[in-house]
């Protein structure tokens, strides 16, 4: 096939494109009983909060591409960063006792991002991959101290972490697993921990008490010196964005506190800006983790990037501690901490604080959530939920709740209207997820609002007139 480069292509073009990715390309979370049909959408443009397809039509992405586009797209000075590093050094080894000083200077400006004193940073290539090297670096720690048996993890249900082996482990969606192997001996998972109140049937505070007893109680089942870490997302995103009750982040650091058990924080989505600061751990929900896990916005999505960021003490326990004959800290990539990756990461924190993008979120985020609110007055619209830019809204035909076929086709269906309409946002399952670029203005609000409300009617005409199924 001859190589197609222009931002449009011809209609013939545009065939062969789909052609070519209908007959050789597997996407990560493919549809295998769909494999090799022609239905992909190609996006093939894309400027501040809007992407084009190969037909030149335009969307409002309400994604943010995937929870990371967050300055949004074709940001000149992103593109500038990167073309500037690929140009001094594209890449040199990140191993042993090698470096480059993109990856030094961010390492630092994370270091006086981050809370507490989690002043070191491991790069690896993504959030799956960041994910794996803490649960390691848990492990490491352990052992080094003689205490390797203390190596069982808590996870959650719902929970997101990755698809590496690994993180695909820790994952809690009971309906992402399929026919891959996933890890069950040293990872447990407790409940999904989501509190809504315009659904609830019990007090916020019941529901904490039974999510802390829980935990508790599987701890002592294992052993707390069995136990090396508990990994958690603030607020679970890919789960559904499921919001925890109050207290819930503060109560369970302290129990893994109590426990000597290691808090990971995945913050690869609510991180930098979505909730309306870098690091939401310590602003937002008052913890100082042991180890924050960052990846997507760290860099707007430009290049692919993760990082664990490591407390002091846990680093000097490893270094002090250390057998001599194992004192190699084997994890890392050969792109960990790509060069052109943490250039772009530097002027994405650079512009971040400029721009003040933050403060930008703090406002237009609760504008966001109130507008989406107003659409639970639909009657195919069980709730929504959310903070700041990050939001989910629960279809239902109002029968049953939850993931049934007919609330996942009523889904699918308001998804397509807002397809159809210039609006993306990312269905899963019953859901209607949003993660709109940070830049998002309130114009662009209104417009995505106006947009899945007229999606909403549609659907339910068609759910009420039966053209559903
Ligand atoms: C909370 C969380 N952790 C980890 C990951 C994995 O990140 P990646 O897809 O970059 O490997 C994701 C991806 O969506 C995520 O949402």
């Amino acid at each position: 096939m001859r190589s197609i480069k222009n931002s449009f292509p011809s209609e013939e073009d545009h065939n062969l494109l789909r052609e070519a990715d209908a007959k050789h390309l597997l996407h990560p979370w493919a549809d295998l009983s769909t494999l090799g049909e022609q239905n992909t959408l190609m996006i093939q443009n894309a400027k501040g909060v809007y992407v084009y397809d190969s037909t030149g039509k335009k969307y409002l992405d309400a994604i943010g591409g995937m929870w990371c586009v967050t300055l949004g797209y074709g940001h000149e000075e992103l593109i500038e960063a990167m073309a500037e590093q690929a140009k001094t050094m594209a890449y040199y080894t990140p191993f042993g006792d090698v470096s480059s000083s993109p990856s030094a200077q961010l390492a630092q400006m994370l270091a006086e991002l981050t809370p507490g004193d989690l002043n070191r940073a491991h790069f690896t290539t993504c959030g799956s991959t960041a994910v794996d090297s803490a649960v390691r670096t848990a492990h490491y720690y352990y052992a080094c101290q003689g205490r390797a048996s203390k190596r069982h993890v808590l996870s959650r249900r719902n929970a997101y972490h990755g698809s590496t082996y690994l993180a695909a482990s820790l994952c809690g969606k009971l309906a992402d697993r399929t026919l891959f192997q996933y890890e069950s001996d040293f990872i447990h998972h407790l409940s999904s921990p989501e509190y809504d109140p315009d659904i609830a049937e019990e007090s916020a505070d019941s529901r904490l008490q039974s999510l802390l007893d829980e935990m508790e109680s599987e701890i002592a089942r294992l052993g707390a010196e069995n136990v090396a870490c508990f990994i958690a997302e603030p607020i679970l995103a890919s789960g559904g964005v499921l919001v925890p009750p109050p207290g819930y982040q503060a109560a369970t650091r302290e129990i893994c506190r109590k426990h000597d058990i290691l808090y990971i924080s995945d913050e690869v989505v609510t991180g930098f800006g979505r909730l309306g600061h870098f690091f939401a751990s310590e602003t937002h929900f008052g913890i100082v983790p042991d180890m924050i896990i960052s990846a997507k916005g760290i860099t707007s999505g430009y290049q692919p990037l993760g990082v664990v960021m490591i407390s002091d003490r846990i680093c000097e326990t490893m270094s002090a501690h250390a057998p001599v004959d194992k004192s190699v800290f084997s994890n890392g990539y050969t792109y960990s901490g790509h060069p052109i990756a943490c250039a772009t990461a530097i002027k994405n924190i650079e512009i971040m604080k400029r721009d003040k993008i933050c403060e930008h979120v703090q406002e237009v985020g609760p504008y966001f959530i109130d507008k989406l609110r107003s659409l639970v007055d639909s009657p195919i619209v069980y709730t929504v939920r959310g903070d700041h830019l990050m939001a989910c809204v629960e279809c239902w035909t109002g029968n049953e709740t939850g993931p049934t076929a007919r609330n996942m086709a009523l889904a699918q269906r308001v998804d397509e209207y807002c397809e159809q309409n210039g609006l993306l946002v990312r269905p899963y399952e019953n859901l209607c997820i949003m993660s709109p670029p940070l830049i998002v203005e309130k114009s662009d609000i209104d417009r995505i609002i106006s947009i899945f409300s007229q999606a909403l009617n549609r659907a339910q005409s068609d759910l009420d007139s039966g053209r559903l199924d």
